[in-house]
């Protein structure tokens, strides 16, 4: 099953980093991404300031400098903050499963990366190596039995000290709950004058993502100090359904972000986005089951697109479509 996502994960997204490998131009961003998927990104005028900033936050949580960034699903680097993030390491190690995200990734940094095709799970990784490992709207990709491997991998290869920065998805948002309730109200009044419900969508067309709930964060309290914080508020379909493409929605976006900036933790547990940042422990136990010896990569895993002599050496190291907690 495991291997039947990433399989389906790598498919898709070959397809879609081939269209899409930079946002940075919001006019020729929005044709491009007009596919399949156009609904998770908020491209508008209105919204263009906010979401930049929300992407900057991040570089607050990474350290100043370090030898080698690690990136976990990194994509093509959508943005231009995505570069940035890695301006002041030596290296920064790009790995996702679509090579099209990394030969686009490769033309953004060139010499600065190294970039590693294949799964997270395959690409053997030497522990306590990293400064800073990112992982940003990746994990829930990853079947939802194996997310927490997934994690405990990311801290195993990250050096004591230093931290995880995972951008996430909240499954009970305080307004995707909303959106709930009005949802089922919406049904209920369908129901009760008898009009037809919309025809459901077709089984299938969906990428598989399984967001667990916020809670489930804690069992990483063995390895890593955690702090959850807000990314963004709200998802790009509530935000499109909420705030006006105008100068008003401009206005309402700053005032979010505001409160936001203020209140971080508290509105890190209720946002749609949290950043789940794991500083490691000094003494961690990383992993449950990243020791012992690595599993023999599949053909696809061992093409590497670019090797380099930093390259960390080995150390042994359902479906549930579009499900919540
Ligand atoms: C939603 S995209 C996010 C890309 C980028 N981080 C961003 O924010 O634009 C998820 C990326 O993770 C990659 N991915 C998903 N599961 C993976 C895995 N098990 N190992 C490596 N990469 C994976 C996908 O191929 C895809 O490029």
């Amino acid at each position: 099953m495991t291997r039947d996502i990433e399989n389906e994960v790598a498919q898709r997204y070959d397809a879609r980093w081939l269209n899409v490998s930079s946002l940075d131009d919001l006019s020729q961003s929005k044709i491009a991404y007009s596919g399949w998927d156009a609904g998770r990104l908020d491209l508008r005028q209105c919204a263009k300031d906010y979401a930049t900033k929300c992407r900057l936050r991040l570089m607050r949580h990474i350290p100043p400098s370090g030898d080698y960034m690690l990136d976990v699903g990194s994509g093509p680097l959508l943005f231009k903050e995505y570069v940035e993030y890695s301006r002041n390491f030596r290296k920064r190690y790009c790995i996702d499963l679509s090579s099209v995200a990394l030969e686009e990734a490769k033309k953004k940094i060139g010499d600065h990366g190294v970039f590693l095709h294949g799964s997270l799970f395959d690409v053997p990784l030497e522990p306590d190596f990293f400064d800073c490992t990112l992982s940003i709207l990746t994990i829930f990709n990853i079947h939802k039995d194996k997310q927490e491997d997934a994690v405990r991998k990311l801290i195993e290869v990250t050096k004591p000290g230093r931290p995880i920065i995972i951008v996430y998805c909240n499954p009970s948002s305080a307004v995707s709950r909303l959106f709930r309730s009005y949802r089922t109200l919406r049904g209920t009044c369908r129901r009760l004058l008898k009009r037809r419900k919309k025809p459901a969508r077709k089984k299938g067309a969906r990428l598989y993502y399984h967001r667990h709930p916020i809670a489930w964060w804690d069992r990483f309290s063995d390895a890593a100090d955690i702090q959850i914080m807000t990314w963004a508020y709200l998802d790009a379909r509530m935000q499109k359904a909420l705030i006006p493409d105008n100068a008003l929605g401009r206005k309402l976006l700053e005032m979010i972000f505001r409160a936001e900036e203020r209140f971080p933790h508290r509105l890190g547990k209720r946002c749609a986005y949290p950043i789940i940042i794991l500083t490691k422990k000094p003494s961690a136990l990383a992993s449950r089951e990243t020791s012992g010896n690595p599993r023999s990569l599949p053909r696809r895993h061992k093409v590497h697109l670019r090797r380099d002599s930093d390259a960390p050496r080995s150390r042994g190291s359902d479906s549930v479509r579009e499900s919540d907690d």
